[in-house]
């Protein structure tokens, strides 16, 4: 009866967590379900990121060379037009903002983001880069449903309003989606890996099967 009891509690405590884990703020997060073997998507967020977010934020446990072969993107291509200063491809993608000059500037200093999508789950990040909303109170004029009075200005503002909602939440999608595979880029390779071994133990057990059979026959 004990054990029941447990297991029972074990199975409710699950979706007690699970509720909790999908906060994101004041707000419920979006769903999100990221696809990181859409290589396009991809492609599309890490433009967006170089573009939009790599001038305050690093991705400093990366190397561009790691992100330019997983995305399929060629060497030299990738160096003359998503490499913005003397960076060898090889290296790290670290960037040259100083936190004094952050702190003055900004008031906080921007995070490195190459594990971001661990630490807050990719819905977090989807849900946060769309609701930003007007509040004069703010320095920058505007706030965040998800992250209350964060130090970052709404840096895709202007784009967000040229675009339609869908158009923006596409390029929030691909954004994530690319911060997504950053901080764990070997996820896609590790599922292809994880189907070759469990079919290669289904052909072992049989193979091993008929081995016992066969030594059966021999002790009778
Ligand atoms: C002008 C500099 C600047 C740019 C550009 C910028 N950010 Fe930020 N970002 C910040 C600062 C500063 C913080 C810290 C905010 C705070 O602590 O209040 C921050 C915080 C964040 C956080 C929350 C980090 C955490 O977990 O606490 C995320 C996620 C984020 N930024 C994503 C992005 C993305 C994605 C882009 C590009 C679209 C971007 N940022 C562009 C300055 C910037």
């Amino acid at each position: 009866m004990k054990i029941l009891l447990f297991l029972v509690s074990i199975f409710l405590s699950q979706f007690i967590l699970s509720a909790g884990e999908f906060n994101c703020g004041s707000i419920k997060c979006d769903n999100y379900e990221a696809d990181v073997s859409d290589k396009a998507s991809l492609q599309r967020g890490l433009s967006t990121y170089m573009n939009y977010c790599y001038g305050c934020h690093s991705l400093k446990y990366s190397r561009y060379k790691r992100v330019a072969e997983d995305l399929l993107i060629p060497i030299e291509m990738y160096e003359n037009n998503l490499i913005y200063d003397d960076s060898k491809i090889g290296d790290l993608m670290e960037i040259s903002l100083s936190k004094s000059d952050a702190i003055n500037w900004l008031g906080a200093y921007p995070p490195d983001l190459t594990l971001e999508a661990r630490l807050r789950r990719p819905d977090w990040i989807y849900t946060y880069l769309r609701n930003y909303y007007p509040d004069s109170s703010r320095p920058y004029g505007v706030n965040n449903r998800v992250y209350q009075n964060v130090n970052m200005p709404h840096v895709l503002e202007d784009m967000q309003n040229s675009l339609t909602k869908l158009e923006y939440d596409r390029v929030i999608y691909d954004l994530t989606n690319f911060m997504t595979y950053v901080a764990d880029p070997s996820a896609e390779q590790r599922k292809r890996v994880g189907t070759y071994v469990l079919l290669f133990l289904v052909i072992f057990t049989a193979f091993a099967y008929m081995t016992y059979r066969e030594f059966k026959k021999d002790l009778k």
